[in-house]
């Protein structure tokens, strides 16, 4: 059953080859066909071909769904007091984790099935069809390895996290956690995990353990990314260079050399500004990253100690306000930008051959993303050509 979307005020096609000659590709007047969850034809609507059904939006923009590559879903507990805390003057740290990680043990799976698809369902009504999400708030192998299996359950972008904080059982001895997860932890989840992460960060893991976890995770097929650099300066953005990781997230604390090592790996850069608005942090400059030519991704880094937004809407308003991100380069990272840390070709952008991935704003252009912080411009949204919010 072929879908003709017509009457599309502003298509972002994320295509550079087509309309106005930026990254983005924006056509005005525009029309596509899907078929079979596909793009199939991108032009003028005045040319467009018949197809089976049409949907006419009548002005509005159009564009690529929200490509989320840093996402921790799989969770139970709350820390709205945490919050509340930093913002009466308290600092985060990588120790709250481990309340996360309480709560998470205690619960059953179907409480942990419920939370994960409302959260996927929030997501979608903010646009967002492709999420990447990671495990990491289990930390004995049976509760990782049921973290992935869920995580499983409703993408194919999953993490496995389990170098995500020493948990208090290993307290005494880190050494033998990072044997637990390279080792019997690893066995568990790579099957339902397509990417390996560690948190690189003092109060997590050093870099050489970061180094030990994402070599075990290549060793057995799993791509490579890394928490780094977010509470302070450290190796971590270097060694994601140095292992040829498909991303490193975070990114707020930078020298000239890890700018300069980012931009000759070509390793993606995920900024994450849910984390410095929740936690009251200077953001990255996201300015300076792309003066050097890195390629960088948003994404809501959605967990419910540092980030508790699930708003790719909300995070390009931030890059946009705070980080000098300009608002074309902004919708890039968010849906081009996010593809690119998946490694992912055929989401991200609407050409022919991509998944029929969209979302309907009830605004004129994209532009409204961040010139109307805070309102709820999601139309619709849909997924493989079919609507999903
Ligand atoms: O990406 N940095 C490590 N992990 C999360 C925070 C997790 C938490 O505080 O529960 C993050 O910010
Ligand atoms: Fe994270």
């Amino acid at each position: 059953m072929s879908l003709l979307v017509t009457g599309i005020g502003e298509l972002v096609t994320g295509d550079p080859q087509v309309g106005d000659g930026s990254p983005l590709g924006v056509l005005s007047g525009a029309a596509f066909v899907v078929d079979a969850g596909t793009v199939r034809w991108v032009g003028d609507a005045v040319g467009a071909p018949a197809a089976d059904q049409a949907v006419d939006v009548a002005g509005r923009s159009v564009i690529p769904g929200f490509v989320d590559s840093h996402s921790h879903l799989v969770f139970a507990g709350d820390r709205s007091a945490e919050f509340a805390a930093r913002m009466a003057g308290e600092t985060y740290s990588a120790g709250g984790i481990r309340a996360t990680v309480a709560a998470t043990r205690a619960a059953g799976d179907e409480q942990l099935a419920a939370q994960l698809s409302r959260h996927v369902a929030e997501m979608a009504r903010q646009g967002t069809t492709t999420v990447e999400i990671k495990s990491g708030y289990g930390l004995t192998v049976a509760d990782e390895a049921r973290a992935l299996a869920l995580a499983a359950a409703v993408t194919r972008e999953t993490t496995f996290l389990g170098a995500h904080v020493v948990p208090q059982e290993y307290a005494d001895d880190p050494a033998a956690y990072v044997d637990l997860v390279t080792g019997p932890m690893l066995t568990a989840c790579a099957a339902h995990a397509r990417w390996i992460d560690a948190f690189c960060e003092v109060g997590a893991f050093d870099v050489d353990q970061a180094r030990t976890v994402l070599e075990a995770g290549r060793a057995v097929g799993l791509g490579m990314r890394l928490h780094a650099n977010q509470l302070g300066h450290g190796p971590g953005v270097q060694l994601a260079c140095e292992l040829g990781a498909a991303a490193v997230d975070h990114c707020t604390y930078l020298t000239d050399a890890d700018v300069d090592a980012l931009a000759a790996s070509g390793v993606v850069a995920g900024l994450l500004p849910g984390v410095e608005f929740s936690t009251r942090s200077p953001y990255p400059d996201a300015r300076r990253l792309l003066d050097a030519g890195v390629t960088v991704a948003l994404a809501t880094d959605c967990n419910p100690g540092s980030s508790y937004t699930s708003s790719m809407p909300l995070c390009i308003a931030l890059a946009v306000r705070e980080m000098r991100m300009a608002p074309a380069e902004a919708m890039w990272s968010a849906t081009r930008g996010g593809a690119a840390s998946l490694a992912r070709g055929d989401v991200g952008h609407l050409t022919v051959g991509a998944r029929a991935d969209f979302a309907v704003l009830e605004a004129p252009t994209y532009l409204h993303l961040a010139y109307r912080p805070g309102v709820p411009l999601v139309a619709s949204t849909w997924a493989a050509g079919r609507q999903v919010a």
